[in-house]
């Protein structure tokens, strides 16, 4: 791993728990079902690309830290929901059985649901923090709309909708795409969006990671419908062979193994194109889309 990548993973499991709300005593379940998720581990990419893209853009990953663990949330929230029964049925996420298997589905939709809503305060708490200057105050109103834009319905949610509508159907290469960039990718180029404008990026900068992001984010799906058919389950942490069961639309079954590889190369190539200007400054980026292939290795 990356020690920058290391850098910031510590930071964002330092803090991440402790910016959760308190709660009643009476809903200490909620609190309970919301932490067994996030603690469970997870390799944390979306929290550490904001942070990386502030760094990157010239800010101190300190600032980033609300929007971090933000993101995170946001994130736990899509997976325990996405676990649930109604939708991919899973027992297994991050080593552990599914939230709704340890809580049941009324908790486990309640946690999912209170991940999200805590995401919008910790990041509207640092805004007030920020109040009465008008140049910082900006810079987390843009980072905060990227982040719900992502999530949104136009966003990781429109990815979900029409990854559920498509199950069992031939589907059709346009449709895999749509699906993919949006259920997977709207969230990793929110994060280095959010992060970029906390740390003040210019528009060239904030451009260049958007790109970089929509490589990285459609070969991280596209890795992840690989890792499903050859992966281990024990080092995912998850079922694997779960799509197939699904009849899931991915890039496996619409265009095999070998070609879903291939695409992965040309799109990491892609990502390491987009940075190149940067050197070495970019170094964290090019190391991270060059491991994210090498998980199918
Ligand atoms: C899983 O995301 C859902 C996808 C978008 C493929 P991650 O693979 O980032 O899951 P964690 O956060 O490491 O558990
Ligand atoms: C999930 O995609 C994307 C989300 C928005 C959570 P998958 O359904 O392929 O993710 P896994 O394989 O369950 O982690
Ligand atoms: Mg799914
Ligand atoms: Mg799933
Ligand atoms: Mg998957």
């Amino acid at each position: 791993m990356n020690a920058d990548y290391k850098r910031y993973l510590e930071l964002v499991e330092m803090h991440m728990v402790d910016i959760l709300p308190d709660v009643d005593s009476k809903s200490l379940t909620l609190y309970e079902s919301m932490k067994y998720s996030l603690v469970a581990g997870g390799k944390r990419l979306r929290p550490c690309l904001v942070m990386a893209a502030c760094e990157f853009a010239g800010g101190n990953i300190q600032t980033a830290l609300p929007y971090a663990c933000a993101i995170e949330y946001v994130h736990t929230y899509s997976l325990i929901h996405d676990d649930l029964p109604c939708m991919d049925d899973d027992d297994y996420r991050r080593g552990r059985l599914t939230n709704h298997k340890v809580y049941g589905e009324d908790m486990a939709t309640l946690a999912g649901d209170g991940l999200l809503t805590t995401a919008f305060e910790a990041m509207t708490k640092d805004m007030f923090l920020h109040f009465d200057n008008e140049k910082e105050l900006k810079k987390r109103i843009r980072a905060m709309y990227d982040i719900a834009k992502g999530a949104g319905c136009s966003g990781m949610l429109a990815g979900q909708v029409a990854d559920v509508e498509n199950e069992g159907k031939p589907g059709s290469p346009e449709m895999l795409d749509y699906i993919h960039i949006n259920k997977t990718a709207a969230m990793i180029i929110a994060a280095l969006r959010a992060g970029a404008h906390i740390g003040g990026a210019d528009d060239k900068v904030l451009a260049d990671l958007t790109s970089y992001g929509e490589d990285l984010g459609l070969a991280f799906q596209i890795v992840d419908d690989i890792l499903d058919i050859v992966g281990d389950a024990k080092e995912l942490g998850k079922e694997t062979g779960m799509d197939e069961k699904r009849g899931k639309l991915t890039y496996p079954s619409i265009y095999g193994l070998d070609a879903s590889y291939k695409r992965v190369d040309e799109l990491t190539e892609h990502a390491l194109s987009v940075m190149a200007p940067y050197y070495d400054n970019a170094e964290f980026f090019n190391d991270l889309v060059q491991e994210l292939a090498s998980r199918t290795k």
